[in-house]
């Protein structure tokens, strides 16, 4: 499925939080979206999502303005989303199948199937019957993760889904992510997994101002304008990949 966003823009008390930004998301692409905090990747995403009305531009899903389109096609995992009803985490998960259900179509094995696998992608089968406020700040982003994988999507909006994550989950989630073959456009802060991504858009102050391979993007010159930091590259002996370390511009 193809997301197109044309000329989107978001004021707030005639301050743009996003101002004109352009972007067609690729079928099957994993689109990493990075730049400084405030810099608008949130509030580019929840546009992208269909959360929140852009005040001037809009979003196409196969060429379809969004808001035609039923909203079980797109799934947002949000940078803090909170639930605070007590439920479990296997309920939480299911949530994830609300677009599915009508009248015509109650709750039936396929959408218990699709919250099972959900829960064993993120490596929560064993805390499924848990209450979910007391899971952990990693464990309930995984949840999060896992309902929006449950919902299956045809486009996966993810924002900073790893920031709570211990190594060998971050690593797992973007694993995941890239392997689902899904249409992705994930928030990253750190770049060496930005890397991994199939394109960058990079945001500054609202304005998307580059968008290319990663290679091509995260340039010393781009480094510096956008994150004011520079880079040394270091090549990784295992598999010749290139691994930045950053250090402060003065
Ligand atoms: N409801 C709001 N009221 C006031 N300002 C807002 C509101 N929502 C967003 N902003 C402002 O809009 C700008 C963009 O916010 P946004 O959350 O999109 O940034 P971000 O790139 O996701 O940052 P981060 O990396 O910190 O998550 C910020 O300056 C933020 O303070
Ligand atoms: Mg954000």
């Amino acid at each position: 499925m193809m997301l197109i966003a044309r000329d989107l823009t978001r004021r707030l008390r005639g301050r743009a939080l996003v101002a004109g930004v352009t972007l067609d998301i690729r079928p099957a692409e994993m689109l990493g979206l990075i730049g400084p905090n405030g810099s608008g990747k949130s509030t580019l995403l929840r546009m992208l999502a269909g959360l929140v009305r852009p005040d001037g531009g809009q979003v196409a899903l196969d060429g379809r303005p969004l808001r035609t389109m039923p909203a079980r096609h797109i799934a947002l995992v949000a940078q803090s989303a909170e639930t605070s009803d007590r439920i479990t985490v296997r309920d939480a998960v299911a949530l994830g199948r609300t677009p599915w259900l009508d009248a015509l179509r109650p709750w039936s094995p396929a959408d218990e199937a699709h919250v099972t696998q959900a829960l064993a992608r993120v490596d929560l089968a064993h805390l499924a019957g848990r209450d979910w406020s007391t899971l952990s700040g990693g464990e309930r982003q995984r949840a999060h993760i896992a309902r929006a994988l449950a919902q299956a999507p045809r486009i996966l909006l993810l924002d900073e889904p790893t920031n709570h994550l211990d190594i060998r989950h971050q690593l797992a989630i973007l694993d995941l992510v890239g392997g689902l073959g899904l249409t992705t456009v994930i928030a990253l802060h750190d770049l060496n997994q930005a890397m991994r991504c199939d394109r960058l858009a990079v945001m500054q102050a609202g304005r998307l101002v580059a968008l290319g391979p990663p290679d091509r993007i995260l340039t010393a010159d781009l480094l510096a304008r956008v994150f004011q930091v520079r880079a040394s590259t270091l090549t990784d002996p295992q598999d010749g990949s290139r691994v930045m370390r950053f250090h402060p511009v003065v």
